[in-house]
């Protein structure tokens, strides 16, 4: 069999950033992503959602798949290339055809003064989609725009500011899907729109996926649009990912106390109906970041002494990961049975 066909869609892998915080005269080392490890199929187009609060390091770890950040430590894999061996011109002609950002603010992509068609024309260009005559690239644009509700007739000559930031959003997106890109990573897309129009973006991701085969990396502190759009969920704290798996148990049937503490907030969680509702997670200030030992250790109400000195391993229970001594079959159960049961 063909080794490439084999590589996944994405791999990152064991990947850390690390920065610099200063501290009078001296600077203190923080992970701002710590040994993340994910991977999405190529074969299995799916979404994956990202939560956390804020903080937690999810812009960090898209940028580094966006190849905007280089990782401090770990390998950073798209499809059979490592990212950080691709050249300039590798990374301007194959990797940013194939994977696309959408950003929180629909119109800082956009310059006020110019029109928006001026970037839709652009990207067809630069990527060379089809041909420069004017009325195949209107024609494709206009296809386009259709996957997200739009039509070039509605768009064409108009300025960024006489669209609606629900417009301007599936603008942004069309742009995205112009290059027919297999991975679109999305930082916090609908985090600017009203409630009524974030259910319309997160569903238009579901049927471009469905359709088109793309993977969407949905980043989010929404609980109810990470549950009702991703396949997975990966939990952020503090630079790990303290759970993963499949929405329905990571989000259903949470198993990390983090996780359970986010849900506290959500009465009830059977259905996808009662999940419409924002939820916001709380934003904690702490030093969580460098503690040792468990980062959710000083406001776990489960934690163990062993919670404070070590790193909990990834265990895999209950079609999940989960990074909590709790699931550790190794941990004496003495330990464990000091623990108060959940609810
Ligand atoms: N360039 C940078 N230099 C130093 N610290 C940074 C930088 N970018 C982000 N951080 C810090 O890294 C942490 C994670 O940030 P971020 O990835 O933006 O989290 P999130 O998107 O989950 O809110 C935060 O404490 C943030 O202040
Ligand atoms: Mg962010």
């Amino acid at each position: 069999m063909n080794q490439s066909a084999k590589s996944p869609l994405l791999k990152i892998d064991d990947v850390s950033k690390i920065f610099h915080i200063r501290e009078g005269f001296s600077t203190k080392e923080f992970h701002a992503v710590d040994s993340a490890t994910v991977t999405i199929d190529a074969d299995k187009p799916e979404i994956l959602a990202i939560v956390g609060e804020s903080g937690s390091g999810k812009t960090t770890l898209a940028r580094m798949v966006l190849g905007m950040e280089d990782p401090s430590v770990g390998v950073l894999q798209y499809k059979d290339r490592v990212l950080a061996e691709l050249s300039n011109k590798e990374m301007r002609n194959w990797f940013y055809k194939e994977v696309q950002p959408v950003f929180q603010d629909p119109f800082a992509a956009f310059s006020p003064l110019k029109r928006i068609d001026h970037y839709l024309y652009e990207t067809v260009k630069n990527y060379k989609m089809v041909s420069r005559k004017n009325k195949e690239m209107d024609k494709y644009i206009d296809q386009v725009l259709q996957e997200v509700g739009l039509t070039f007739a509605e768009i064409k000559g108009r300025y960024p500011n006489e669209l609606s930031g629900g417009q301007a959003q599936r603008v942004a997106i069309a742009r995205a899907l112009i290059t027919k890109p297999s991975l679109i990573v999305a930082d916090e897309p609908v985090s600017m729109l009203d409630a009524s129009l974030r259910m319309s973006v997160v569903n238009m991701f579901r049927k471009l996926k469905d359709e088109n085969e793309v993977s969407v990396i949905y980043i989010t502190h929404d609980l109810a649009t990470a549950f009702y759009a991703g396949d997975r969920v990966a939990v952020m704290l503090r630079g790990w990912i303290v759970e993963m798996g499949p929405a329905e148990q990571v989000l259903g049937n949470p198993l990390h106390p983090y996780t359970q503490n986010l849900k506290i907030s959500i009465p009830t969680i059977k259905s996808s109906e009662e999940w419409k509702e924002r939820v916001d997670l709380a934003v904690v200030e702490t030093d969580e970041y460098t503690r040792t030992g468990c980062k959710f250790a000083g406001r776990c109400k489960h934690v163990m002494d062993i919670c404070h000195d070590n790193i909990p391993p990834n265990i895999v229970t209950e079609g999940r990961t989960v990074k909590c001594f709790l699931y550790d079959e190794s941990i004496e159960s003495s330990q464990k049975e000091m623990i108060e049961p959940t609810s």
